[in-house]
């Protein structure tokens, strides 16, 4: 049995092949009957003749409906007139299930299409997505393990907030409360001082109220931690990760993206050095982005969709203000009120897709910013104790990959780049 890919070669033609997949579509003519077969690979034009194949076979063939499954043998030939440049003429066929009509097709609400997501991922647009995700999460992986980081696993049903509380999903625990893990963070940073440099990649969990294009309720999150780094060497690593991944999928994936119709030199663009930009900069700089800000103001999802939209590759901003962000970043200490943070804001006006910076890592400090921010000491006890017992400086990150994946591909929306998005509204399918 062969992919329909591999069938796609120069050297295949003249050549009898068996193939299976789904019928993609299906036109049929008195004598005459197309079919266009998908599988996992590839889609291929197959034709299949009255004479050649006897009523009986030929009526059974061209009653067939879309993403009826079966299995096709015949030789291919070269013909410019095929979708993709080659056709099979139908030697003998078999069919696995003929169908109902399908419910799914092109033209369809946004509301319909995620209620149907189980079935659109079938589709040659879902299909592009999936393999450029893929390619995604191997090149991350890939990148972090060739530099001689540990992935690790940490536990995802926990009992304290990296993120605050607003956005904390309860879960009962034996007669206690447990939360949805809004971040490993706190744990990468435990296993730094048994491993030094770790990752994972897991889900994170938000209780998002707020219903914009970029937040979902659950999301695949890629966290790194690094022992002895600090911000600047913190956003180095990053962005050659980042190169790293988009060198990745332009070269597996230029088909998908095209399918895709994403711009191929305009992410190209982002292979470049990424830009810098402390947050007080941005701010003086905002009303020439289309964006008047003033110091002290936070970036949202319509902010940073304007601010970025002027920028054609990345922008690292650095140096928040403390009040801005949470509790664990470490204050810097040649700027009063700023903190050792970065967001990499990635172009095209799509914002926030990683947060990051230097961690706190003098015990007294710590302690202060948690009494500060009005939370229980006792419940960060583990927390406190690695800046017990041989405490170093450390950084990182976390990477939301579906808002990086909705980017990579140029979505409009987050939901758009994952298979089955959580919303306050959607839990289904
Ligand atoms: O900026 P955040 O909240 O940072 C953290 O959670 C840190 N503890 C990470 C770390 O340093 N290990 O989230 C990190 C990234 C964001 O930049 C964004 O890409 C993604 O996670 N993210 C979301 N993605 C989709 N939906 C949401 N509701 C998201 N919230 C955060």
């Amino acid at each position: 049995m062969q992919e329909i890919s591999t069938v796609l070669t120069p050297d295949i033609e003249g050549k009898v092949v068996e193939i299976r997949g789904w019928v993609y579509r299906i036109r049929t003519g008195s004598k005459i009957c197309f079919v266009i077969l998908r599988d996992a690979s590839n889609i291929i034009q197959c034709v299949g003749k009255l004479d050649e194949l006897g009523k009986e076979k030929f009526d059974m063939l061209s009653s067939l409906t879309i993403e009826s499954s079966m299995e096709i043998t015949g030789s291919v030939n070269r013909d410019e007139r095929a979708v993709t440049g080659y056709e099979l003429k139908i030697s003998a066929f078999s069919i696995y299930q003929r169908n109902d009509s399908f419910p799914v097709s092109k033209d369809i609400s946004e509301e319909f299409e995620l209620d149907q997501r189980h079935l659109w991922l079938r589709s040659r647009e879902f299909n592009a997505k999936l393999k450029i995700r893929a390619t995604i999460f191997h090149a991350f992986r890939e990148f972090f393990d060739h530099e001689g980081y540990y992935e690790v696993q940490p536990p995802l049903m926990v009992s304290t907030a990296t993120e605050g509380g607003s956005t904390l999903f309860k879960v009962p625990f034996f007669g206690e409360e447990a939360f949805l893990s809004q971040s490993s963070q706190f744990y990468l940073e435990t296993f730094i001082f048994s491993l030094e440099n770790v990752y994972t990649i897991s889900p994170s969990f938000r209780a998002e109220k707020s219903r914009t294009w970029r937040h979902v309720t659950e999301y695949w999150h890629a966290e790194g931690e690094v022992a002895w780094a600090g911000n600047e060497k913190m956003m180095e690593i990053e962005e050659k990760m980042i190169h790293h991944i988009i060198r990745a999928v332009l070269k597996k994936n230029k088909e998908e993206l095209t399918t895709l119709g994403r711009n191929i030199a305009a992410l190209e663009e982002s292979l470049k050095p990424f830009h810098r930009m402390k947050y007080s900069e941005l701010i003086e700089k905002s009303a020439s982005y289309g964006m008047p800000l003033k110091y002290g103001d936070d970036l949202g999802a319509d902010e940073e969709r304007q601010i970025m939209s002027n920028f054609d590759r990345p922008l690292f901003l650095t140096h928040f203000p403390e009040e801005l962000k949470t509790f664990y970043h470490r204050p810097d200490p040649d700027n009063p009120g700023l903190i050792l943070c970065h967001d990499l804001l990635a172009p095209e006006g799509y914002g926030e897709i990683i947060g990051g910076g230097e961690r706190i890592w003098n015990y007294g400090e710590l302690e202060g910013r948690i009494e500060k921010s009005g939370l229980k000491k006792e419940d960060y006890y583990w927390y406190l104790d690695l800046r017990k017992y041989g405490s170093i400086p450390h950084s990182g990150f976390g990477l939301g990959m579906d808002r990086l994946a909705m980017w990579i591909m140029h979505l409009g929306n987050i939901k758009d780049a994952m298979p089955y998005p959580r919303t306050i509204r959607r839990l289904k399918p």
